[in-house]
């Protein structure tokens, strides 16, 4: 990601000290751009429960590296505490795979002989890292292809996609999944446009990727969550891509709530429906998504309030409803596979469907009994 000239990852290893994590503080965007430090476990749990961190790829990374500061912190000793830790991590945030998916690899790795287990830590650590920007960046590469197509159709006119909630470079460690594609095709001057949903409760589409987007230059309009479907009625979206949480073995993928909602106004106005992520968020062990897939049920609090930058400059948080209301407050839905048109991976483009996922990850499908 290219902030101010400089190129950033969400996540990294700082160069001079190689006992600190820094992290782009996503709590501070739009208005500030922050950059913390974790130097203990404690710090990588606390900013992905407090979303400084947040999107499937950066909770794993973020995971993947905060058990490389429990290692830190344990030394080369017992197993046990690096166990309990991942538990917790896993605990943190439960509907997206990448976190349970990342913990697992650190701790299949950790588990071998105590001596040697810092730097073992570290090499898997950035490993992950490392592929989930890759995977991204080859997730753009496949969705091009969709853009190119729509951009034959238009003859020179914009693009025009429609995403949900921030699934750019900011919920990844770099590049992003739906933006991915977004990003090619502005690197090859194909004109776009993306209507950017604001994505309550806590607006990741207004304060997330309409900042990134705006970086890159790519032109944008924020719009209010309940627009998309006007404006597909009225032949204003080519298509729609969105990230996902988790993806089960039939297709069926969670993502950002409201997006279900997307799928439906697609499905009836024509419009293709993508959903893009790496296959880390791939979750094979379940088939039904509505059935099978946790959703997360956040503070009832993000729903009764709202937080912005006061005319003043400074950044305060106001109650929109009477200070006794009651609410609640999911965070993902799931889109049953039937409304997706294609499922985009760092493999290839495919149906929602086992069928098509196996084609693409045959080493994924289960032995016949
Ligand atoms: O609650 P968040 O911000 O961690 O939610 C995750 C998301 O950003 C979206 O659901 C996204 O579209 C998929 S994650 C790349």
């Amino acid at each position: 990601m290219n902030i101010g000239g400089n190129h950033y990852r969400t996540i990294w290893l700082d160069a001079e000290d190689p006992r600190v994590v820094k992290i782009i503080n996503q709590l501070a965007l739009p208005h500030r751009f922050e950059i913390v430090e974790l130097r203990q476990f404690s710090a990588a749990l606390g900013a992905i429960r407090d979303m400084q961190v947040r999107g499937a790829g950066l909770i794993g990374a973020t995971a993947a590296w905060g058990m490389y500061l429990a290692v830190l912190e344990a030394g080369e000793g017992s197993f046990s505490p690096l166990e309990e830790a991942g538990q917790t991590f896993k605990a943190a945030r439960p509907t997206a795979s990448n976190l349970a998916w990342a913990v697992d690899r650190m701790l299949r790795v950790l588990a071998g002989p105590p001596k040697g287990r810092v730097e073992r830590a570290r090499r898997e650590a950035q490993a992950i890292s490392d592929e989930d920007a890759g995977y991204c960046r080859r997730i753009g590469l496949h969705g091009l292809r969709l853009i190119e197509q729509a951009a034959e159709r238009r003859k020179g006119e914009p693009v025009r996609v429609l995403t949900h909630c921030n699934a750019g470079a900011l919920a990844f460690v770099d590049y992003g999944s739906a933006l991915s594609p977004v990003y090619a095709a502005a690197d090859r001057g194909i004109p776009v446009h993306v209507w950017v949903d604001e994505t309550r409760p806590r607006n990741q589409g207004a304060s997330l990727t309409a900042w990134e987007l705006g970086r890159y230059g790519v032109d944008y309009d924020l719009i209010a969550d309940n627009a998309g479907g006007h404006l597909m009625q009225h032949g204003m979206v080519d298509l729609v891509i969105t990230g996902a949480d988790r993806v089960t073995s039939r297709g069926d993928a969670a993502n950002k709530i409201g997006t279900y909602l997307k799928a439906l106004a697609a499905r009836d106005n024509g419009v293709p429906f993508y959903v893009a992520f790496p296959s880390s968020t791939f979750d094979f062990s379940m088939e039904d998504g509505l059935a099978e897939i946790p959703i997360e049920e956040r503070d009832a609090d993000e729903i009764r309030r709202i937080s912005g930058k006061t005319a003043s400059g400074s950044i305060e948080t106001v109650r929109i409803c009477a200070d006794d209301t009651p609410a609640r407050n999911w965070g993902f839905d799931v889109t049953p596979a039937r409304y997706i048109t294609g499922l985009i991976t760092e493999r290839g483009i495919c149906e929602p469907s086992k069928q098509g996922i196996y084609s693409l990850y045959p080493e994924c499908e289960p032995e016949p009994k």
